[in-house]
């Protein structure tokens, strides 16, 4: 099969497994909903087809080894993850996993001296319980325990949402409420593998103004995710004199707007405040609690760590002087993360050998190659996002950049096999 005709392929298939979703007319998929067990059956006899193992781990994620040659020590992981964030296009996370299924048949025709381990990771996006990268997390052997305790709006915990999909493999907790700890270790990828590559998209409009299909990813931006609570007082709308209230909903407007001088003004900051709930959430009550997501990213630690630091002062400030109380709870400190240099610059050749331009940058948004590369050496490759739109139903890609990707993950392959002294 042509690259052109399998860049199709791996389109239609993309297009396909976005109808497997919580929401029909548009695709929702969250960590271990009903629809992600018609992504597995449809990938697993994929996979089944390639003639790998294919397997679940306690956290969701979907694995397939193909192994053709027990000689074979080494292995690769690629992959991406299957969840998406809500109304989301048909590219994020799964263009990667699908890519890693047409690369591993790739290997299997060539005969490639190298074990490959396709993974659709469980859960990158952090949408249902508002912690990001469960599935990497568990793979590269960092998953905290007391993550199976974090609950989702309908109160369901992490290890209770593992049991109902089945995967209560190792119970071993008194709650019976998901894998025993010992099944989430076995998780963890094995002493043979050489290191991890994910293709992405690039989510954002880099790549389209610079007229250029991919790029080599260099690092990823550290990112902060808090929970800001403002608690006021709920009164009745039109009897309370506006310099008599405790409003907790004009509060978090006055600090989601310092959120955003902030960023204006701090050089590579972006700071995000997506999600905002208001109690009791009625038009003739003035709020008594509101409560704001808040996502701060920066390529530097040191800059993100001071932003947040002065935006909590800022929403303590501003709470104080109108009378409300301002609660802060981090949800994820993740530090930037550079990707592997060695298999970085095999990755920038094979991008030059099929010939395209090499273009070095770094990622804005995170992905589970920051949490694997703190286990494997990391590679990453991105893909030209028309438009630059991303967790949008607009969220697209070229054919000719997948056919890009392909002839460029293929020659990556090749390179590595031509390297047998991968440090581990
Ligand atoms: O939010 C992100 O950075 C990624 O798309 N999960
Ligand atoms: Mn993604
Ligand atoms: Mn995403």
């Amino acid at each position: 099969m042509s690259d052109r005709t399998r860049a199709a392929a791996v389109l239609a298939e993309c297009q396909l497994l976005a109808t497997m979703t919580e929401e029909p007319g548009r695709t929702t998929r969250r960590f271990l909903t009903p629809p992600v067990a018609q992504v597995h059956a449809y990938l697993r006899r994929r996979m089944e087809e390639l003639g790998m193992a294919v397997s679940i781990d306690a956290v969701g994620n979907l694995r397939g080894c193909l192994q053709s040659d027990a000689s074979m020590q080494k292995r690769l992981v690629i992959g991406s993850h299957i969840d998406t964030v809500p109304d989301a296009g048909a590219f994020d996370g799964v263009l990667g996993v699908v890519l890693a299924l047409h690369l591993a048949a790739e290997a299997r025709a060539s005969s490639l001296p190298l074990a490959i381990e396709v993974v659709a990771f469980s859960e990158e996006e952090g949408v249902r319980f508002g912690v990001p990268f469960l599935g990497s997390r568990a793979m590269a052997g960092r998953f905290d325990p007391a993550l199976l305790a974090l609950t989702d709006a309908e109160g369901i915990s992490v290890g209770q949402a593992i049991a109902n999909f089945g995967l209560n493999s190792g119970l071993n907790l008194a709650l019976n409420s998901g894998p025993g700890i010992g099944a989430i270790e076995e998780a963890i990828v094995g002493e043979d593998a050489i290191g991890f590559f994910e293709i992405h998209i690039e989510q954002g409009p880099v790549l389209e103004a610079e007229g250029l299909s991919v790029a080599v990813v260099t690092a990823i931006v550290g990112q902060t995710r808090c929970k800001f609570s403002f608690q006021g007082r709920a009164n009745h709308a039109g009897t309370t004199p506006m310099h008599l209230r405790q409003d907790a909903m004009t509060t978090a407007a006055e600090w989601i707007l310092a959120v955003e001088a902030l960023a204006n003004k701090t050089d590579g900051l972006v700071a995000t405040v997506g999600r905002i709930v208001a109690q009791p959430n009625a038009g003739n009550v003035i709020a008594a609690n509101v409560r704001v997501s808040l996502d701060l990213r920066h390529a530097r630690d040191f800059v993100r760590e001071e932003a947040i630091d002065t935006l909590t002062r800022q929403a303590e400030a501003i709470a104080a002087r109108r009378g409300v109380r301002c609660e802060a709870r981090r949800l994820l400190e993740q530090v930037a993360v550079p990707m592997d240099e060695e298999m970085t610059a095999l990755l920038a050749e094979s991008v030059a050998a099929a010939g395209f331009a090499e273009r070095h940058m770094t990622s804005g948004a995170g992905h589970d190659a920051m949490v694997m590369a703190t286990r494997l050496p990391t590679a990453m490759l991105f893909l030209r996002s028309p438009g630059g739109v991303s967790h949008h139903p607009d969220e697209t890609v070229l054919e000719a950049d997948v056919e890009a990707a392909l002839k460029i993950g293929g020659l990556f392959l090749r390179r590595l096999c031509a390297r047998s002294d991968w440090k581990r």
